[in-house]
């Protein structure tokens, strides 16, 4: 008997999926690579990464998803037993992103409260690592468990426990159903009264003058297909989760287009409300707005607060906005993650939701508490650097080629798609799957090997050193073992025996 779960409407899949996708990387991450690669020159090699490697595979893992009804190590292991393991593999990846992850949405909600008081003071770099993360200790050590953090943590946890708990249709669905307008509204007033802000032009025209001699440049183009990556949360089992929910009679293809355009319409308009911003900073301060660009943690955490600073009127209600924001993405993409982990036990060991809410969701929780810890930020900053570019790289392009040209599933695939949904796949999205996206992912897989291995394998120095200067032992435990270890467990849950 068909007992899975299901979406309650069309509008809850795409709102649950765009809720995945749109997430820190749109707020933070977008707009410091599109300015970094060119400017609005980007907008090229995003559209064509986009096209030829984002709703491409949005469309494979919807299907995917749609036709074998599992989660990501079932539908796997329904393809070809020998795959399961791939799987799980993209599950623990996801499992190790929902322990820092869930940190981040943490020190958003602390700030979103820190906002009404300025609690930052003007050095607020020094705040974040002195007062707020306590950040005493060196690259490697502990230290002990930081309560300003913790205590946002549990409950970063228990709101998205708890939100799965209730399930797919009466959770995840109306959470998102929730969330995702309500983070609509709050960047739609960021970022109009960013754009109002003194100096927003400036910002806005850093951001988008085209600076057409990168776009021959290979390293744009490797950026494109990354963020792309990131962004639409390919190839870490996600889209996989969230489709096998779907009923029967789904539409595949125009969902995919929906929630890509979504996420990247998403995208642009942080990039705007971002340079706005950035270009207001750069004028209060006398500065060129080169010099106040920055991404991540930096951007969010430190920039942000001195920008609520100098803020003409109403600081603490724009910076609570702001924070509020991250928070909003956040939990969506978080929810995401954790069902991954949370789909899979239940299917391998047949046990409830509550069940695997708990252990699953319990043990993810666990963890977490690592980054919660004095020296939780070096861990996050490696742990985040190794699972991405190895993750998601290295996982999408055994995807891809695994399907389309050891399984030769493509063909399969397609005729599954093309009887439900109202746009019809034709060349286009074979050859983006069989040739286009595994040579860029090939030439970015080779690369970052060639950055990170260099030195280790051919006892050259790498021009760069080690990522972010860290120390060969910690890239070795904190960023290497992290990543080879969900390949690891992957392979150990693949061989335990299905309960029946
Ligand atoms: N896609 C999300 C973003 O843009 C992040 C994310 C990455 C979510 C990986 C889930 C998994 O921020
Ligand atoms: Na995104």
């Amino acid at each position: 008997m068909e007992t899975r779960s299901q979406w309650g409407t069309r509008a809850g899949f795409i709102l649950a999926a765009v809720g995945s996708a749109v997430g820190l990387g749109n707020i933070w991450r977008f707009p410091a690579v599109a300015y970094d690669n060119g400017g609005g020159a980007f907008l090229i090699p995003y559209l064509f990464a986009l096209l030829t490697a984002g709703i491409p595979i949005l469309i494979l893992e919807f299907t995917m998803g749609h036709k074998y009804r599992g989660s990501a190590p079932l539908t796997y292991r329904r393809m070809n037993k020998k795959t399961e393991f791939i799987g799980w593999w993209a599950v623990l990846v996801a499992f190790v992103i929902s322990t820092y992850y869930s940190v981040i949405i943490a020190w958003a909600m602390s700030y979103s409260v820190f906002s009404f008081n300025l609690n930052w003071g003007s050095d607020t770099g020094a705040f974040l690592m002195g007062d707020y993360l306590k950040r005493t200790v060196a690259p490697g050590e502990l230290g002990s468990l930081v309560p300003g953090v913790l205590i946002p943590l549990i409950l970063v946890w228990v709101i998205t426990l708890g939100i799965l708990f209730k399930g797919v249709k009466k959770g995840i669905e109306i959470a998102n159903r929730i969330f995702i307008p309500a983070l609509v509204i709050v960047f739609l007033i960021i970022v109009i009264r960013a754009i109002t802000l003194p100096g927003a032009l400036d910002g806005l025209e850093a951001f988008f003058t085209p600076d057409f001699s990168r776009i021959l440049d290979p390293e744009v183009w490797v950026a494109a297909y990354g963020q792309i990556f990131f962004s639409l949360s390919i190839a870490f089992a996600i889209m996989i989760t969230y489709s096998s929910y779907l009923p029967k009679k789904s539409d595949l293809t125009n969902n995919a287009f929906i929630t890509g355009f979504g996420n990247s319409s998403f995208e642009i308009l942080a990039g705007i409300g971002v340079f706005a911003i950035l270009g207001f900073m750069a004028g209060q301060v006398g500065v060129p707005v080169d010099e106040v660009v920055s991404a991540g943690v930096g951007l969010a955490f430190v920039v942000f607060p001195e920008i609520i600073n100098q803020f003409p009127g109403l600081n603490a209600l724009f910076g609570f906005l702001f924070f509020a924001s991250l928070v909003l993405a956040g939990l969506t993409s978080l929810m995401s993650i954790s069902e991954t982990y949370i789909s899979g036990l239940m299917d391998k060991f047949k046990i409830s939701r509550g069940k695997a809410v708990a252990f699953g969701g319990g043990t993810a929780a666990l963890i977490s508490l690592l980054f919660a810890t004095q020296g939780g930020l070096y861990l996050l900053d490696a742990a985040d650097y190794f699972i991405n570019q190895f993750g998601v790289a290295l996982l999408g392009l055994i995807e891809v080629v695994l399907i389309a040209w050891v399984l030769r599933e493509i063909k399969n695939l397609k005729e599954h798609a093309n009887e439900i949904s109202d746009i019809k796949l034709g060349s286009w999205w074979t050859v983006s799957l069989s040739f286009i996206t595994p040579i860029v992912l090939g030439y970015m897989m080779y690369g970052l090997f060639k950055l990170n291995l260099l030195k280790q394998f051919t006892g050259e120095e790498n021009t760069t050193g080690n990522y972010e200067g860290y120390s060969d032992a910690f890239i070795l435990w904190g960023g290497w073992a992290v990543a080879a270890g969900a390949l690891i467990v992957g392979i150990i849950m693949a061989i335990t025996k299905w309960k029946k």
